[in-house]
């Protein structure tokens, strides 16, 4: 059954864990999902971007979402979420078709301008009962930065800041900066653990880590003992349906004509990546 994602969230840092949000582009992908919190019994995110909403439209991202979990998954317990809304129309866009959960990501905007964005977008969901995510400081991309501390400096969270954004804008969830990055990246030195532990005692709200994709399970504990509730993550699953479309093509002389195997495959891969993570985000190693 669909649930808040902030009542999601704060669940399971009540019971010591954090939560997986998986971005999400078509129907084995959404059902790779579903399938991993089925089996692990774990609630779960789904997430999607305006780039899907462009590439599939945006009702047919999330009602298909919505529909598989109620003909086919009536007992997973799952959140639905707007992944980046870059400008006020895409969030309206969202609101007006339902979605429960959205991020205002005003994150590379002017401070100022960030605060008044994002309280505007927290109005207006509200209003509907949907929950914001809002960030602070800015998960950079991986072509962003090397592994130079000074680069990673400009980008990270400030805790000062954090508590006057949350107070000001009314967010129910934080996005926080703490030297995670988008896509894989080996060279990024550690995350700046003092630095989320004084968020942490500045803010009680749920905290989100992006850029999950290539965290080890160490940094992953690290950060949940210190009070992250969420980790989302597009990149690992993403290669995991990529690698499989790949093999699978490769494995026969001739073209695969029955799209059902290729992407059944992929969904299988992508169903085995995301039980990994989730797994990983409740402690456990594989
Ligand atoms: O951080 C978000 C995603 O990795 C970007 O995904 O290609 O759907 O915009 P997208
Ligand atoms: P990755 O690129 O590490 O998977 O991060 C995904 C993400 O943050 C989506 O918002
Ligand atoms: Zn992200």
């Amino acid at each position: 059954m669909i649930k808040k994602v902030s009542e999601i969230l704060y669940d399971a840092r009540k019971e010591g864990y954090a939560v997986g949000a998986f971005n999400v582009i078509n129907i084995e992908m959404i059902q790779a999902v579903f399938t991993a919190s089925q089996e692990t019994k774990t609630p779960v995110i789904l997430q999607f971007t305006e780039s899907t909403m462009k590439y599939v439209g945006g009702k047919t991202i999330f009602h298909t979402i919505e529909n598989i979990a109620k003909w086919y998954y009536p007992d997973v317990c799952f959140g639905i979420h707007l992944d980046h809304g870059k400008s006020i129309e895409i969030v309206q866009e969202c609101l007006e078709m339902g979605v429960p959960s959205v991020m205002f990501d005003g994150s590379r905007r002017e401070y100022e301008e960030n605060v008044s964005l994002t309280k505007h977008v927290v109005e207006m969901s509200h209003s509907k009962n949907a929950c914001v995510q809002g960030e602070l400081g800015s998960v950079p991309y991986k072509s962003e930065v090397s592994s130079d501390i000074e680069t990673w400096d400009a980008y990270m969270t400030n805790p000062d800041q954090a508590i006057d954004f949350v107070q000001r804008t009314g967010i129910d969830t934080l996005a926080v900066a703490i030297g995670n990055a988008h896509g894989m990246m080996k060279e990024r030195f550690e995350p700046d653990y003092n630095r989320l532990s004084e968020i942490v005692q500045r803010v009680s709200l749920p905290l989100v880590i992006h850029g999950a994709s290539d965290w080890d399970i160490s940094r992953v504990q690290e950060v949940v003992s210190r009070g992250v509730s969420c980790f989302n993550v597009d990149t690992s699953s993403r290669v995991a349906f990529a690698q499989s479309l790949s093999k699978t093509f490769k494995a026969s002389e001739e073209i695969e004509i029955d799209i059902r195997k290729v992407l059944g495959n992929a969904r299988g891969a992508m169903k085995e990546a995301v039980k990994e993570k989730i797994q990983m985000f409740r402690g456990i190693s594989k």
